[in-house]
């Protein structure tokens, strides 16, 4: 195909949705890591925490969340009467998957005295054996506010977990799952740019691992890190979180240089989770067009998981 009609296809789409989106009085919620172009097409764009405010409070009938998985889940879990659409049901999410239900459940037992915390990348049958919800943006704000006497377990990232216990001088027990993509990111390559570009600063999810955390300027949700990015005077950064975040922080800043974080395994300088590249805008097209796929969640699961979820919401105010 050419490239004109590459183009033309985009612009196309583009309006085509526009259309639909007016017509079934929908609205699209892009996470930071969509494509830029499914980014620039989004009602609104934000981190876990926002979308899940956004997806309580629209009057849209129509929610297209266009990220991952659970967070088309948690839309529904807080809008149980509108439509929620995702644009394709293969975007997973690996820290997710690193916590099944089943198991998860069972480590709860064993441990009865402790208080559940989960991070918002968890289904909803883990959201709904836990007490609170956090994301990125909360978590440390909402472990404070636990008394520092009661047990915690936290699940499922443990790198977050570990950073929140090095920050508040806790010990919770950690559940032991991590995000594929923010572990990969290369230590020494991390370094080398640091030499290459010295007056960079790098910023980092709380999801990486410990040495990138400990060499990082900044550490922080993925809108902390567009917001450090807009209000400190430094012009160069260099980026460990998935790559997708760059574009929002380019428009945002565009004097600036972002330099996204390398991964160990790639000779691409980016760092990509596949599942949230898995949205295109065809996909959101056919989704907002067909009204499917369609999150469809359990009523008891949904009130069960709702609980934990509103509580994050009452905390984070
Ligand atoms: P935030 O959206 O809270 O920054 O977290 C990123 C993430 O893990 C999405 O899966």
């Amino acid at each position: 195909m050419l490239k004109t009609d590459k183009v033309q296809d985009e612009k196309s789409l583009k309006d085509e949705i526009k259309q639909l989106k007016v017509q079934k009085n929908a609205i699209i919620l892009a996470h930071f890591y969509q494509n830029s172009e499914i980014q620039d097409i989004a009602d609104y764009i934000g981190d876990s925490l926002a979308l899940a405010q956004w997806a309580k409070e629209t009057d849209a009938a129509i929610i297209l969340l266009a990220g991952v998985y659970f967070m088309g889940e948690t839309a529904k879990i807080l809008s149980p009467q509108k439509k929620v659409l995702v644009p394709d049901t293969n975007a997973g999410c690996s820290l997710a998957d690193s916590c099944p239900a089943l198991k998860f459940e069972k480590f709860v037992k064993k441990h009865k005295n402790h208080l559940v915390v989960t991070y918002v990348n968890t289904t909803a049958a883990v959201k709904a054996l836990s007490d609170i919800v956090v994301t990125s943006t909360n978590a440390t704000k909402i472990i404070k506010s636990i008394p520092k006497n009661q047990p915690v377990i936290f699940g499922p990232d443990k790198n977050l977990g570990n950073y929140i216990n090095g920050l508040t001088g806790r010990d919770m027990l950690l559940w032991d799952g991590a995000c594929h993509v923010h572990e990969k990111f290369s230590l020494e390559k991390i370094l080398a740019l640091k030499k290459q570009y010295p007056n960079a600063k790098l910023l980092a999810h709380p999801e990486c691992k410990r040495p990138i955390l400990m060499i990082s300027d900044f550490i922080g949700s993925t809108s902390s890190l567009l917001n450090y990015s807009q209000t400190t005077k430094t012009k160069q950064f260099i980026v460990a979180t998935e790559s997708g975040i760059l574009h929002e922080m380019q428009k945002k800043s565009p004097h600036k240089t972002f330099i996204p974080a390398p991964p160990i395994d790639s000779t691409c300088g980016c760092n990509d989770c596949e599942y949230m590249k898995l949205n295109t805008l065809e996909k959101i097209y056919l989704a907002l067009r067909d009204e499917n796929p369609e999150v469809q969640i359990d009523d008891q699961l949904r009130i069960n998981a709702l609980k934990p979820i509103e509580r994050m919401l009452e905390l984070s105010k």
